[in-house]
């Protein structure tokens, strides 16, 4: 995840296995999403980039995939104002992680200053 179109090449292939597992429009359209703020936070502000994971989840009752965007980056001084809508550092619309934490069913985000930056993304797709 080092150019700009890494980003659709991301959400694409995070949509496909999305439908691939049976998640319905609406929550593949969730996962795209996401991983498109992810993606392009990994190209705005971790300078080196960084990468997505993509798994696919199993428990009873719901199939769910799990998104890891990981860098080694600059990394978050404050990690609740970052969370905030509208909070930005460069000129975004500060909507990328706040956005990401609704679309998602679970998320936990981790950075350390010089360090990098990680976030733990998932959703879940009940069966039918
Ligand atoms: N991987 C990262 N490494 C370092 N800083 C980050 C990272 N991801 C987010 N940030 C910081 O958190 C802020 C908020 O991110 P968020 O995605 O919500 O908004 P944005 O990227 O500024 O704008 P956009 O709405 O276009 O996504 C960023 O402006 C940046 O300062
Ligand atoms: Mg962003």
């Amino acid at each position: 995840m080092t150019t700009e179109h890494h980003i659709a090449r991301a959400r694409q292939e995070g949509k496909a296995l999305a439908v691939q597992v049976g998640f319905n429009r609406t929550n593949a359209a969730c996962v795209a999403t996401s991983i498109s703020e992810m993606a392009s936070n990994l190209f705005f502000h971790a300078h080196r980039g960084g990468t997505i994971t993509l798994s696919v989840l199993n428990k009873p009752g719901a199939v769910g995939l799990e998104v890891i965007a990981e860098d080694d980056g600059p990394g978050i001084p404050d990690v609740r104002l970052a969370m905030q809508d509208g909070f930005t550092t460069n000129r975004g619309l500060g909507g990328g992680l706040p956005g990401t934490e609704r679309l998602m069913d679970e998320f936990e985000i981790t950075s350390r200053v010089g360090d990098g930056t990680r976030i733990v993304a998932k959703k879940w797709q009940p069966c039918p």
